[in-house]
């Protein structure tokens, strides 16, 4: 066993598996989710292959963010369970190999969070300077995150008579992170939630978190040298702890929550990557997933990107050009209601695709092929859909589709916390219970393509490079770690295509990861593949005196 990195940075070869606790399973008949019902529910989480369950706030919260609007830091929300049930689901957690990371909402409160009330009730008040206060609204920062919903970043306050900052809804005003106790006060939090046994956090909106009001990261107070700090925190509490930043940025400004040397997020979400992941989706082409593969900046050794189809947010496309995201609106979500800000889809994956079919796992597969660490938002691994009945980016937060019994199995309650879809993506049509008995369903197969990845760790670790061919649907890449590489051909088109690998010379044979199909080895390393439409194969590379171990 070698004692190196790849023993600690489990982060690296992790699949991480995203819930928000209110809409997975309701234990005692309220219509919510609980933490007891993620418990029951653990060996699901465990038998897809997870190694890291994400699990959304569930602190006390006036819950008009979905719980991302926090009133206590330290606490749970009574609808949800008590601390003594986190711990149980921790433990539960980890006797199945699974981690847990928590989401860390600490670029604001809730409006109601005690910290707030104090400092609009006194100016002289010590909680005053914990929030971001002006006598007039100032234009910084620039960009609003909810266009149409929010107008300003600043709120008038009667009882504070003042603006505060707030970056999301109005009721999220920011914390002042300039202010020594604030941080202080944020390691704290981090400290209860490692003691308590997390393996890390999913921290919310690091941009927005390490800006305050017209101050730009990297100007004047230069806030990344905290974030350095708080890696070295968590590294000290607990030393595989890992921080998965939301960092939705420009190509250009990625690297700098890194850190120069790799020192200060370990993982960002490749929401570049996501959103050229659609379009080339859309376009049945690889070119525009090629392009960003080899835009992104190189990383170091200490850090990772985390992959995702989808997320829990809308779908953003905020990053492509405008003809852009109108093509993949009109191939994902040509309906308004499907969109939302003007630049994303509250749709999910399965729906956008049409349901589950050869595009479908094509996607899936591409997923588990691409550079960095997936994430599975629950439910995606059945296929759910969303419901657009349901406001906002809610519609794809609809509970848990368990079986086909009433309310999908969620509740026996009257009442579920939101409701199901009806239709094509009904519990009846799709759920857990039916999809675990059939080999051929998607949660079969999204097992199978899970299991692969954790055989080839050459995915996680490795060095991604394309591979040229002449099929434009054909996304082509190889990833090479430590004398091994897996190679992984993806058509994104709607035809089927023909292509030559040129592998090298000293490939004497390919083993076909998924075990779907035998492919022979040509001449001076060539292989031919022929790929049906939206057809995938991963091929693992054997040299001269290679063993075979797996
Ligand atoms: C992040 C979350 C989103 C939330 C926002 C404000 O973007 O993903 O759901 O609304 O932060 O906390």
């Amino acid at each position: 066993m070698r004692l190196d990195q790849t023993s600690d940075q489990w982060w690296k070869t992790a699949v991480i598996y995203c819930l928000d606790v209110e809409t997975f399973l309701d234990t005692d008949g309220d219509g919510i989710g609980d933490l007891n019902g993620v418990t029951q529910q653990i060996e699901h989480i465990a038998q897809l292959g997870a190694t890291c369950l994400w699990l959304m706030p569930f602190q006390p919260s006036p819950n008009r963010d979905d719980g991302y609007d926090i009133a206590d830091c330290y606490g749970v929300d009574s609808r949800l369970g008590t601390l003594g049930d986190v711990v149980e689901l921790i433990r539960a957690a980890n006797d199945r190999g699974l981690r847990v990371i928590v989401d860390l909402v600490v670029n604001h409160t809730s409006d109601e969070h005690p910290w707030f009330q104090e400092a609009r009730r006194d100016r002289e008040s010590p909680r005053r300077n914990w929030y971001v206060w002006r006598d007039e609204p100032s234009d910084e920062p620039e960009g609003l995150s909810f266009p149409g919903t929010e107008t300003s970043n600043w709120q008038y306050d009667e009882e504070a008579g003042q603006y505060y900052l707030h970056r999301f809804y109005h009721f999220q005003p920011d914390l002042n992170v300039l202010h020594e106790e604030v941080r202080d006060e944020i390691a704290r939090i981090m400290g209860f939630w490692l003691a308590l046994g997390v393996a890390g956090f999913r921290m919310d909106a690091v941009p927005a978190l390490l800006e305050t009001a017209g101050i730009p990261v990297g100007e004047g107070h230069d806030l990344r040298a905290w974030l350095r700090d708080l890696r070295n925190f968590v590294g000290r509490r607990r030393g595989d702890a890992m921080l998965l930043g939301e960092v939705n940025v420009d190509p250009q400004q990625l690297a700098q929550y890194f850190g120069d040397h790799g020192d200060m997020l370990h993982m960002e979400f490749a929401f570049l990557l996501n959103q050229h992941l659609w379009l080339a989706l859309a376009r049945g082409e690889a070119e525009p997933l090629e392009m960003l593969i080899r835009t992104l900046p190189a990383l170091a050794p200490d850090n990772c990107w985390a992959t995702f189809l989808r997320n829990h947010d809308e779908l953003t496309l905020d990053k492509l050009t405008l003809g852009q995201r109108e093509e993949v609106f009109a191939a994902f979500g040509p309906d308004p209601d499907m969109q939302l800000y003007g630049h994303g889809l509250r749709r999910r994956t399965a729906s956008m695709i049409g349901g589950d079919g050869a595009r479908l796992r094509l996607a899936w597969s591409l997923l588990f092929a691409l550079p960095g660490t997936p994430i599975v938002f629950y439910g995606d691994e059945i296929g759910m859909g969303e419901n657009l009945d349901i406001p906002d980016r809610y519609a794809v937060r609809s509970p848990m589709q368990w079986s086909a019994e009433p309310h999908g199995g969620f509740t026996t309650g009257a009442e579920p916390v939101r409701p199901l879809p009806e239709g094509a993506f009904a519990p009846a049509e799709v759920n857990v219970d039916d999809q675990r008995r059939d080999p051929a369903s998607l949660l079969s197969f999204i097992r199978r393509l899970i299991a692969a990845r954790r055989r080839r760790p050459e995915l996680g670790w490795g060095q991604v490079t394309l591979i040229e061919t002449d099929a434009p649907s054909l996304l082509a890449h190889r990833t090479d770690w430590e004398g091994s590489t897996v190679v992984t051909v993806h058509n994104l088109g709607d035809a089927d295509v023909r292509a030559t690998l040129e592998l090298g010379e000293e490939v004497v044979a390919v083993d076909d990861v998924l075990e779907e199909h035998a492919v022979e080895m040509g001449d001076g390393g060539r292989v031919e593949v022929e790929l049906e439409a939206y057809g995938y194969l991963w091929l693992h590379l054997r040299r001269d005196g290679d063993r075979r171990l797996s």
